[in-house]
């Protein structure tokens, strides 16, 4: 059985008796299959899972599509039914901040302003702003973040060690449609055209993984990326294409390291990023 918390009081009284452990899954609705992924992984970490739906106004600029952005209670509440989630923590925007929007926030760094932060000025606040909010009232043992918002989930793990919060982040490798789309609430905006050109995201991120893998170095890896994303070819217009390591700083030369995307399909601004191992240069016969 779900149940549905709506209240700081009801939160408070179910939370308190808990007996046993608990994960959370911080979401914003409009769940799918990339969330039941999450909820599983919460099953296996704790006793109990509780999971928020919560579209956070903080985290959309003025611009963005908070207004459109799907609202999908019913439908959720039947994935977190199916999935064995014991409670939905579901708030109202007065119930979350009661005093308007909160004049002390959580300030992302420098980090913060690059890839998504310069795109959207403002997020990441708005994003660990509501996550450290809801960490406070939920106390949970665990924390289950998806890998598809890759720069989130690493903002995160750096707030939770410089904040010194007593919470275990785990993070969830990225649910894919077989054709590679990365799953995301925000596909169900594209049209069937929209979703074709959306493939060349995904296309592009593997075909720098097989460059990197195959000792091309990190220059090689994006410009086998930035081909097969193929710029001008299709609907898809790229924000950014990068080679990080995997705490986001700079690319190694060889090693784990993880690519990051961001393109504009029509209206719809979609991100993705793989995992990649730059492997050693391939030796040529001359040497
Ligand atoms: O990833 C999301 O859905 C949101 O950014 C989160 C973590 C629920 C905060 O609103």
């Amino acid at each position: 059985m779900t149940t549905v918390l709506r209240t700081r009081a009801e939160l408070a009284a179910t939370l308190a008796p808990l007996p046993g452990s608990l994960a959370v899954v911080m979401t914003m609705g409009a769940l799918h299959s990339g969330h039941e992924a999450l909820l599983r992984t919460a099953r296996e970490q704790a006793d109990f899972v509780l999971a928020t739906i919560f579209v956070n106004p903080l985290q959309f600029g003025p611009n963005e599509d908070f207004d459109r952005y799907p609202r999908t209670l019913d439908a959720d509440l039947e994935v977190c039914r199916a999935a064995g989630v014991q409670y939905v923590f579901a708030p109202s925007r007065e119930e979350l901040y009661p005093d308007g929007e909160p004049m002390v926030r959580v300030d992302p760094g420098s980090l913060g302003e690059e890839l998504e932060g310069a795109s959207r000025p403002g997020f990441f606040d708005g994003v660990l702003t509501v996550v450290l909010k809801l960490l406070n009232l939920l106390r949970p043992d665990v924390a289950v973040f998806g890998e598809k918002d890759y720069q989130q989930l690493t903002l995160i793990r750096r707030m939770v060690r410089d904040l010194e919060l007593d919470v275990e982040i785990v993070g969830v490798p990225t649910v894919r449609e077989p054709d590679g789309l990365a799953l995301s609430s925000r596909n169900r905006y594209l049209s069937a055209e929209e979703r074709l050109s959306a493939l060349r995201l995904s296309a592009a991120l593997r075909a720098g993984a097989t460059a990197a893998g195959a000792g091309r170095g990190a220059d090689g890896a994006l410009a086998a990326a930035y081909r097969a994303f193929g710029e001008g070819t299709t609907g898809a217009k790229l924000d950014y294409l990068v080679l990080t390591d995997p705490q986001l700083g700079p690319a190694p030369v060889t090693g784990p390291a993880r690519m990051l995307a961001a393109a504009w399909v029509g209206g719809t601004r979609l991100i993705d990023n793989l995992p990649v191992e730059l492997a050693p240069a391939a030796r040529t016969t001359e040497e």
